[in-house]
């Protein structure tokens, strides 16, 4: 079963201090932070920690992940891999909410070298308090699982 409160953040070395804020203002709200690292800044590979949030998600350890690297782009192509992950970048809170309402993302990637601080902390707020609205959403992410079960 999911752990309904609990959030595991990853991110290359691009990202510890951006990750290290997402995790006190979350925690502030509520949230069980699993943070996974890493923890220094010496230079890392994204699709190591892309993959082991992804697989604290896709387990049902932590209801949803937030990773980071230089531009979210390529540790949330490392986290899509992991069958049952729904990972999107975000640079704006639109997207951020409507990638939960209509995608049932249970991922969200971010780019420190795309947003600033104040804005991340908005694009995971707004993530974080959208629902996914089910109904005609639901069938077309369930044809997104059927293509991923196709590609195994
Ligand atoms: C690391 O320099 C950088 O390539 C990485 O953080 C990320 O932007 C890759 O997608």
């Amino acid at each position: 079963m999911t752990a309904t409160n609990r959030i595991v953040l990853s991110s290359d070395h691009a990202a510890i201090d951006l990750r290290q804020t997402i995790a006190s203002h979350i925690a502030a709200q509520g949230w069980v932070v699993v943070d996974i690292g890493p923890t220094t800044a010496e230079s890392t590979h994204y699709p190591t920690h892309g993959e082991a949030a992804a697989q604290l998600v896709a387990s049902g350890d932590c209801r949803f992940g937030i990773i980071l690297c230089g531009t979210g782009q390529g540790i949330m192509m490392a986290a899509n891999k992991i069958k049952g992950i729904r990972c999107g970048v975000c640079g704006d809170t639109f997207s951020a909410r409507m990638v939960r309402q209509h995608n049932d993302a249970n991922m969200l990637s971010l780019g420190v070298r795309v947003v600033g601080e104040g804005l991340a902390l908005d694009i995971v707020d707004a993530f974080l308090t959208a629902s996914f609205e089910g109904g005609r959403h639901a069938m077309r992410v369930e044809m997104i699982e059927t293509l991923e079960g196709r590609a195994r």
